[in-house]
């Protein structure tokens, strides 16, 4: 098993507990997908290896939702999104693929979302880099599948993990192991997949059944919503912070 993310002490912690419940030798490399120079560093860790299943999970969003001109460090956010959520797919595709081809034989699950199905206004940037994600990976499939590969577009809606910061799981909101022992059950059977069947519900609805543009509508009306109350919090967080400054 090989893990690459940005945090040593936390890669450390996972490593440990999955050699620790599974008995497989864990690697780690820690690098920043938010930087485009990283794939040589990624490329040396990878030597030797052979990577059976390549899992392209690195993800990030918005903060909360924005009007695309008012997010704050725009520059900066647009550069770090790129390279973190679009990327980072092609260039570990690039790393993986070959010696998956020479063996004709490998999965790649990339982790796109259900804001790549439709734009999704006010997570607009976010929106359309899982939309890339989804179409390279049916692209790509088309290309590699007569080679006995397995490239899988995954499209979940929302997951209870620290990116949604979703504290209780509901059905439509589950745990990381429940949608990922559900998703895991469609690769090989599914190209493109919500993975879990109550999104597999969601994503119909919202596909088949609801025009595209009144799903557009809406997705923006609740995503307004969503901004007025963290802005208020926010504002109600600073007031009560500064009355307790005056109060010392
Ligand atoms: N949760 C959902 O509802 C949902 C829905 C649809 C799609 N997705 C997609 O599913 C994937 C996983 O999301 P999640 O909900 O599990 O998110 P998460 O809890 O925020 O986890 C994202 C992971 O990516 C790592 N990461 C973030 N920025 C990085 C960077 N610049 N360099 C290296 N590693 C970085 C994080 O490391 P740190 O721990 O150090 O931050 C964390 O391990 C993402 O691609 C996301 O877009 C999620």
């Amino acid at each position: 098993m090989m893990l690459i993310s940005r945090n040593q002490e936390k890669l450390d912690d996972v490593a440990r507990s999955l050699e620790d419940q599974y008995k497989v030798e864990t690697r780690t490399i820690a690098v920043d997908f938010g930087i485009s120079d990283i794939y040589g560093t990624i490329e040396e860790g990878l030597v030797g290896l052979e990577i059976g299943v390549l899992v392209n999970n690195v993800g990030v969003s918005y903060p909360y939702p924005e009007y695309y001109l008012q997010i704050a460090e725009l520059d900066k956010f647009i550069t770090n999104m790129i390279n973190v959520n679009i990327t980072s797919v092609c260039q570990m595709t690039r790393l993986v693929l070959p010696r998956m081809a020479e063996r004709s034989k490998g999965v790649v699950l990339n982790i796109s979302s259900a804001s790549g199905m439709y734009p999704l206004p006010l997570l607009t940037l976010y929106s359309s880099t899982k939309a890339f994600v989804d179409f390279f990976s049916r692209g790509l499939q088309e290309e590699y599948r007569r080679q006995g590969i397995i490239i899988q577009s995954v499209l979940p809606f929302f997951v209870a993990t620290k990116m949604t910061r979703i504290r209780k799981p509901t059905l439509d909101k589950p745990t990381p192991e429940r949608y990922v022992a559900a998703e895991l059950s469609t690769v090989g059977l599914q190209g493109q997949t919500n993975g879990y069947f109550p999104h597999a519900v969601m994503g119909w609805l919202t596909t088949k059944l609801v025009p595209c543009n009144v799903v557009i509508l809406y997705g923006g009306r609740m995503n307004r919503l969503q901004r007025t109350g963290y802005l208020k919090r926010k504002k109600l967080r600073e007031q009560r912070n500064g009355n307790s400054v005056k109060n010392d």
